[in-house]
């Protein structure tokens, strides 16, 4: 298979490791290294300081004038349908990679995260305007499927010899929109291990001029659709209502109070937006460190969740029969193992060596299983002290650097800043003076 080493024997890793928030950087790295068995490139790729070449970034983009860095994390304990893996996220606020790390370790102590996916079908939108009769314009493109099931294909034989390709076609008709009736055919294509929009887009453009004719009026836009609702990706936990318990706050209570709070997301698209942003704080790091599209998973999660025409939340917790707090979560997810970023930029290639994916279903399946972590982290704080306290303690350290700690003096600045409750960076510079006695 293309760009997945299929045959190469799979490295068991244990995600749990003792200490590793402890560690310096470089020693997290090492430690990775030999956990995952990461090529020195990769390493070098991961600990970044010109891991993207500016030659390359010059070929990736238009107008290069440099690159910009994101902090990557590694989150651990997670176990995905009994298999252990480290989850690199590139990210910018604080709390992201720690909160996904400890509900895996939840996860992971209940029997870890269960996922599935469909097969990895996009869809690629082929308008037509101006058609008199757009019902038997349908239905005489339909007649044709398989000539347009085949022109499609035609123009992607590489896709079709690894098993993907065009699978089926599906017509539907707008008899009234602000320019007449519309009628838009879609093209359902397997991308195996792409993310697919170059596929598709070409595959429309090949069978534009079959659809016009048939269909007796002018081909316009022919694109892939980003509400990729073929190309599901699932993933489940279920938790001992005791497991949950915090501080002061009951197993039973926080998870009522996640079943409460998930209660509102469903029902008021204000809380839901908040809920799903959550949600993307796990899954957008991912999707980052791995070089794919951001843009693409962020605009079909949130048409996903509108779908039935009130936005609402991509997740579901519910307490079952037997007493156990159950969350799930189903969602597009258009990730690719090859092609564009995660094939040139050498950071994306090692975050994938570091994971180990076989395929991008494998891949979709683990960066919703960090998206249901990161939404039970929220939950589970907002159910109980609130965000704030926990988000402010990593905050601080941010804070401190900010005010010029270094070292060892970021912790006490931060330390501090927490325990104040007043995180400011005068405050911080306060604190940072004193320590050095200036
Ligand atoms: C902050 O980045 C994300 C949360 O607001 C998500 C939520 O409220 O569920 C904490």
């Amino acid at each position: 298979m293309v760009g997945t080493d299929a045959e190469k024997p799979r490295r068991a890793v244990n995600s749990r490791i003792a200490g590793f928030r402890d560690l310096e950087p470089s020693e997290r790295l090492q430690k990775l290294a030999e956990i995952a068995g990461l090529s020195q490139s990769d390493t070098h790729a991961l600990r970044g300081g010109g891991a993207l070449p500016l030659a390359l970034a010059n070929g990736m983009i238009e107008n290069v004038v440099g690159t910009f860095d994101l902090p990557i994390g590694v989150a651990t304990n997670f176990t995905i349908n009994g298999r252990d893996y480290l989850i690199p996220m590139a990210v910018e606020e604080p709390s992201v990679v720690a909160a996904a790390s400890y509900m895996a370790k939840i996860a992971r102590d209940n029997g870890g995260f269960r996922t599935s996916s469909t097969d990895p079908v996009m869809i690629a939108q082929v308008q037509v305007l101006g058609t008199n009769d757009p019902n038997g314009a349908r239905q005489r493109i339909l007649e044709r499927r398989d000539e347009i099931v085949a022109t499609a294909n035609e123009k992607d034989k590489v896709l079709v010899g690894l098993g993907g390709g065009c699978r089926d076609i599906e017509v539907n008709v707008f008899e009234t929109t602000p320019v007449g009736p519309m009628v838009i055919v879609h093209l359902l294509v397997d991308v195996r291990d792409a993310m697919g929009a170059n596929t598709v887009n070409t595959m429309a453009e090949g069978v534009a001029p079959m659809v016009e004719e048939l269909a007796g009026g002018p081909v316009r836009l022919r694109i892939l659709s980003n509400l990729a609702d073929r190309r599901l990706a699932r993933a489940r936990m279920e938790l001992s209502i005791d497991s949950l318990a915090t501080g002061e706050y009951s197993g039973d209570r926080i998870a009522q109070g996640i079943v409460e709070a998930c209660a509102m997301a469903i029902v008021d698209p204000y809380r839901a937006a908040t809920h799903n942003k959550g949600i993307m704080n796990g899954i957008d790091p991912v999707v980052v460190a791995t070089g794919n599209d951001w843009r693409a998973i962020e605009a079909g999660a949130h048409a996903w969740a509108a779908r039935a025409g009130r936005y609402t939340s991509l997740t579901r917790w519910e307490i079952s029969g037997v007493g156990t707090l159950v969350g799930c979560i189903e969602m597009p997810m258009a990730l690719g193992l090859v092609g564009g970023a995660t094939r040139t930029h050498p950071a994306a290639q090692a975050s994938l060596a570091l994971l180990d994916v076989r395929s991008a279903q494998e891949l979709s399946e683990i960066a919703v299983a960090v998206g249901l972590a990161q939404n039970m982290a929220a939950l589970r704080a907002l159910a109980s002290e609130g965000i704030q306290r926990g988000h402010m303690t990593l905050h601080a350290r941010n804070i401190a650097i900010v005010a010029g700690a270094t070292g060892n003096q970021i912790e006490i600045v931060a330390g501090e800043l927490a325990e104040s409750q007043d995180v400011r960076v005068d405050r911080a510079k306060e604190i940072l003076r004193r320590l050095t006695g200036e």
